[in-house]
């Protein structure tokens, strides 16, 4: 493909995306989005060369193919995958694909690849809210303390923006982390680069786990995994975190049990001064689901009473930033 029909291409997969733009956006944006095709255009081609090293088993469609072998490039140049086995499920924010687990994971069959979509492609959900008291992380998950960075970010260039969309990431792949080691159910994350999580594959033969929205439990088990949920969410406020998108949507159930996925906007307890709005959101979310199975759950009281054993004062203060 040459440059010009990878403009095309790219072009073709942007109106895909944004439903075509408006007459008045295309005015404002002209000048950002050939840039934009520019930058997109030397990755489809940088692409190119890294397919004939890394070839994988999943036959991605034509618009997926670049930004999928750009992407996990790094990936399995340090072993974590061997093999793209077939995409999971397409989100709205990231794509997650099930791997061969590569030889830097000796024991493992299976991983998944979280492979978020490109920055200028996703749908960006407001984050503002989520990124309130958050510092900013780098790739190596570290506090951004460098004043540039920071200048680039607050005035939002597209290095600003590349950044963001960096820390946006390893907040889930930290959280991940962390969250881990506290014996909280999250799959086991085992690395990240600029756009993608490598983690553990919840499923079985060829099967993944469905989320729990996609699932009816009998009444005895839905009790069982209300009160396992609910001491994950104790997990997370114990180790400062609320996950800030918590539903049966981002919970999978295989097995038996539950685990808890996309962390990318987690948020403080201490630092947001949305948390506790948040936090009770995500508690009424699941409480919502358990009911429907035949649990009872009072979600108002649950929240109140698992945010203030943690030492928090449950109130919506706007001015409560304790950070
Ligand atoms: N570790 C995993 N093992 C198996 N399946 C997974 C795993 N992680 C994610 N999935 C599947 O991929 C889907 C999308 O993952 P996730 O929720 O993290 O991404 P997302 O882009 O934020 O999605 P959405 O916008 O739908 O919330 C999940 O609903 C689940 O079906
Ligand atoms: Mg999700």
């Amino acid at each position: 493909m040459n440059l010009k029909d990878a403009y095309e291409f790219f072009d073709e997969l942007d109106d895909l995306d944004h439903g075509g733009s408006t007459k008045s956006n295309k005015k404002v944006s002209k000048k950002r989005e050939s840039k934009k095709l520019e930058t997109d255009a030397r990755l489809f081609v940088r692409a190119q060369e890294v397919a004939r090293e890394f070839k994988f088993t999943y036959k991605a469609a034509r618009f997926e193919e670049a930004w999928l072998l750009s992407s996990l490039e790094d990936i399995a140049d340090h072993r974590w995958v061997s093999d793209v086995l077939r995409k999971v499920k397409a989100g709205k924010e990231a794509s997650v694909y099930l791997c061969k687990a590569g030889a830097a994971l000796p024991g493992a069959e299976f991983v998944v690849a979280k492979v978020y979509r490109p920055r200028t492609l996703r749908n960006l959900r407001n984050d503002g809210m989520y990124r309130a008291g958050r510092p900013d992380l780098d790739d190596e998950g570290r506090i951004v303390i460098d004043d540039g960075m920071q200048h680039a970010m607050q005035k939002k260039t597209d290095y600003g923006r590349e950044l963001l969309h960096q820390s946006w990431i390893a907040y889930e792949f930290t959280s991940m982390q962390e969250l881990y080691a506290a014996g909280a159910d999250v799959p086991k994350p085992h690395a990240m680069s600029s756009n993608v999580i490598v983690m553990d594959f919840i499923g079985g033969d060829n099967v993944s786990a469905p989320t729990l929205s996609d699932v009816k439990l009998a009444r005895s088990e839905a009790r069982v995994l209300f009160e396992r949920i609910m001491h994950n969410v104790d997990i997370l406020l114990a180790h400062e975190r609320i996950h800030g998108d918590l539903s049966a949507y981002n919970i999978l159930y295989w097995d038996g049990d539950i685990t808890l996925i996309d962390f990318p906007q987690v948020v403080s307890p201490k630092a947001n001064r949305h948390a506790f709005e948040i936090f009770q959101r995500d508690v009424k979310r699941v409480c919502d689901y358990f009911v429907r199975q035949g649990v009872q759950a009072d979600a108002r009281n649950l929240a109140i009473s698992l945010w203030t054993s943690h030492g928090y004062r449950a109130t919506r203060d706007e001015d409560d930033d304790a950070s």
